[in-house]
């Protein structure tokens, strides 16, 4: 399975703070907000992965992740999204890097307590959503599912919720994910959706809900950037990370200490 991560969007809610970097590069407690989604993904034994940036902000991410896991065996990809034309995007400009295989895609700003990786290993054909449940399910998208689990209903941000889920930023299709994205037509918001991408599968059949336990966090706004990095410390998620994520964090921070000692010297 090939993983996808969408870091590029224009983030209007966090200026000024992402008039000057990307969101998914600024802090969450001790790293910056791309290692979560990079952690779900390298959990789930997921080795290929591609990056989606926004032009504006590409040599940052490869100032920090261009060499990072190098010798470890994960290979990361990036891919510049000129415009950002919605989520659905991410398997149009992913095509050529997700090839035959089936897809992961988590959106950058998302950040999870819960482990996923079992049921990510444990796919096997269709499309799976991650969802939670939350106390005001009207201000999200929220999922309905049966007994066995198979989504029968999805609604953006309903006035009268068919159940708590929201459905969170974590994805997994199978190869016809792109195909399928490549037909969707622009939304009302003029962007391709990704809950039009889950629509087509319900509407086979092939929907399955996660049902996912613990914090979830969307960082897309300052007072759930400032929560996130709350979260993170107080229930410390931050020591729960794939040991390869914190190695190559370790490693990074020593070499640029080195650069630094030798500029001052
Ligand atoms: P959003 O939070 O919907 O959009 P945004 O990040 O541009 O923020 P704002 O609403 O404040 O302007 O995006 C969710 C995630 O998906 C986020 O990590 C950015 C990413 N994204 C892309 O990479 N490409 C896109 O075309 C869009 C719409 C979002």
């Amino acid at each position: 399975m090939k993983g996808i991560i969408l870091a590029g969007g224009i983030a209007t809610r966090l200026f000024p703070l992402t008039a000057t970097t990307s969101k998914q590069l600024l802090p969450v407690y001790d790293r910056q907000m791309i290692f979560y989604p990079l952690n779900v993904l390298i959990k789930a034994g997921i080795k290929e992965i591609l990056i989606i940036v926004a032009p504006e902000h590409s040599g940052q991410f490869i100032n920090l992740l261009g060499s990072i896991f190098e010798g470890v065996g994960i290979h990361l990809e990036f891919r510049v999204q000129k415009i950002p034309r919605g989520l659905a995007d991410a398997f149009i400009l992913g095509e050529t890097f997700i090839g035959n295989e089936s897809v992961a895609m988590a959106l950058g700003d998302n950040i999870f307590e819960d482990d996923l990786s079992a049921k990510i290993k444990k796919f096997e054909k269709g499309g799976l959503v991650f969802a939670k449940k939350v106390s005001d399910p009207e201000r999200f998208g929220v999922v309905e599912f049966d007994e066995h689990d198979n989504a029968i209903s999805i609604e953006e941000k309903p006035k009268k919720p068919k159940s708590n889920f929201a459905v969170t930023g974590f994805y997994v299709f199978d190869n016809r994910v792109v195909k399928i994205a490549k037909s969707l037509k622009p939304s009302v918001r003029g962007e391709i959706e990704v809950t039009d991408i889950n629509k087509r599968y319900m509407k086979m059949g092939e929907l399955k809900v996660v049902k996912i336990k613990g914090a979830w966090l969307d960082a897309g706004t300052y007072d759930s950037l400032l929560e996130a990095s709350n979260v993170v410390k107080n229930r410390e998620i931050y020591k729960h990370f794939d040991p390869m994520i914190d190695e190559a964090i370790a490693e990074f921070n020593q070499e640029i200490k080195t650069i630094a000692k030798k500029r001052l010297s």
